[in-house]
């Protein structure tokens, strides 16, 4: 999964006394299923009566929804919290109050830990139990500190309020639905199984009305969201077993919904019913998100991803046999332990056969209570740097080569949001660039043609062309 930081934008005011409402600023660290967290954490306080601001100095409530996954994201939280507690003192030397919540991986990760070294949190509060937010917070407005990092027993998709629609709406034509969460892949460099717990999966009924909600309300594109998205497996309406492939042949079904996108997949997970979701379905966007880490086998034996260098080149061809167009994107570490430069070499020449239209890639980072923890042979941060500049340069003009190719060619874009200049809008490719073209701020939702003239370093230049 991509990483990124972001706020939540302002709720819609539904209306209701504002000056009396408690405001909450979400801080959202961390990947898509983080940002889809937030957002359902606030509504979650919304049934607590607190609308969602972009202003933090005018919250009573700030939650950072963090993320564990390398350590400089897990410092990120605490440097924040240094600067929250400053600003908590000063709201009490005022006769004001301010709380401090930290949510997410961190708080899952670290518990207690954030209690003790944070002495202005609140609540802790992990991705499995934030439906109990509301009473976390009637807890520590009489004075506790709480902390509520169990894995909880019940799903806490059933106790969670329904997004409003107007929310929805304010968000955009696009959204992000979790179906899976957790990981039992064990991999050794991560931390994700201990911070999400064991694979779930949603049921197919809740996941079918939450989509259903999400397209009466306006959405266009739905990206399904997994920590393993292909591990999804439920009952299908006859009882029978369905996979990822088959949900996503249902979904097709939903009329009004234009687009459908997943992320992320794990290699072993890509089966049969999947591939042909990608031949069948034209809802389906020819972009996927197939992270391989590392491209030597001795490395990917030593990471416990379980499949070799050249199965993940096998299922390549046999995705792009299914799906020509196919965009691919994928997630590398370097400086694995025990990683030499001939094992660089192999992720290099991996990425050389691939060609990938987009890629993350990052320095291996000791993960406390992980096996990579344990291993012998970590390699100097200097060798990770010079190996991680090294592939970024050859990722990066692999970006170019794709972004290039797409000149001249006429493809589709779903309109999202207002662009740089007035008159602009940015739709979207089907590969997920980002596309810069005039059309009128009415049109956002629309899915229109377009030629591509030009390209800029994250997005692209198009022409209109009318049908
Ligand atoms: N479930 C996804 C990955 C989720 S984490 C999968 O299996 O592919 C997102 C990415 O962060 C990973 O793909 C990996 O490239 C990176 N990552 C995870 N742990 C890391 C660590 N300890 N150091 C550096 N990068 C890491
Ligand atoms: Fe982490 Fe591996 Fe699970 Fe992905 S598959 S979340 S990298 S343990
Ligand atoms: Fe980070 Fe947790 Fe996502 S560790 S990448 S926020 S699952």
């Amino acid at each position: 999964m991509t990483e990124q930081t972001a706020t939540l934008p302002a709720a819609a005011h539904t209306g209701g006394d504002i000056a009396n409402t408690r405001k909450v600023f979400i801080k959202t660290y961390g990947c898509q299923m983080n940002v889809y967290d937030s957002v359902r954490m606030g509504d979650a306080l919304a049934s607590e009566g607190y609308v969602t601001t972009d202003a933090m100095e005018e919250a009573d409530l700030v939650l950072l929804n963090t993320c564990h996954i390398r350590e400089k994201a897990a410092e990120k939280v605490y440097s924040a919290l240094g600067r929250l507690r400053e600003m908590k003192k000063e709201r009490r030397a005022n006769g004001g109050e301010l709380m401090i919540g930290v949510a997410g991986c961190v708080a899952q990760a670290e518990g207690e830990e954030i209690l003790r070294r944070a002495p202005a949190v609140d609540v802790v509060i992990g991705p499995q139990t934030y439906h109990r937010l509301p009473q976390a917070l009637r807890r520590a407005r009489s004075g506790e500190r709480v902390i509520e990092t169990d894995y909880a027993v019940e799903d806490k998709f059933e106790h969670l309020p329904k997004t409003d629609k107007a929310q929805i709406r304010a968000r955009g034509v696009t959204a992000f639905l979790t179906v899976q969460e957790g990981c039992d892949k064990f991999c050794t460099f991560c931390v994700v199984p201990y911070t999400r717990g064991s694979e779930i999966s949603r049921p197919l009924s809740q996941i079918i009305d939450e989509a259903q909600r999400l397209v009466d309300a306006g959405v266009r594109e739905i990206t399904l969201l997994g920590q393993n998205v292909n591990a999804w497996h439920g009952a299908g309406p006859n009882g029978e077993s369905w996979g990822l492939g088959d949900l996503l042949y249902r979904l097709a079904e939903i009329r009004g919904l234009a687009r459908l996108r997943y992320t992320t997949s794990h290699p072993r997970d890509m089966d049969d019913r999947l591939i042909e979701a990608h031949r069948d379905l034209r809802a389906l966007m020819p972009y996927l998100h197939l992270p391989v880490q590392a491209g030597s086998d001795r490395i990917l034996k030593a990471m416990n991803r379980r499949h070799t260098g050249e199965e993940y080149l096998r299922l390549i061809e046999r995705i792009r046999s299914a799906r020509p167009d196919i965009a691919l994107s994928g997630d590398f570490i370097v400086g694995f332990p025990g990683e030499t430069d001939a094992d660089f070499e192999d992720t290099l020449r991996l990425v050389e056969t691939v060609r990938y239209a987009q890629a993350f890639s990052f320095k291996y980072s000791t993960r406390p209570g992980t096996p990579g923890a344990d291993l012998g042979s970590q390699v100097a941060d200097a060798v990770k740097a010079e190996r991680l500049e090294r592939l970024q340069a050859l990722l990066l003009r692999q970006q170019h080569e794709f972004a290039e190719a797409c000149i001249g060619r006429t493809i589709d874009i779903l309109l999202e949001k207002p662009g740089r200049m007035p008159g602009q809008l940015i739709g979207r490719s089907p590969w997920l660039q980002s596309v810069n073209v005039d059309a009128a701020s009415s049109q956002i939702g629309d899915i229109i043609s377009v030629r591509i003239v030009g390209t800029g370093p994250n997005s692209l230049f198009a022409e209109r062309i009318e049908r």
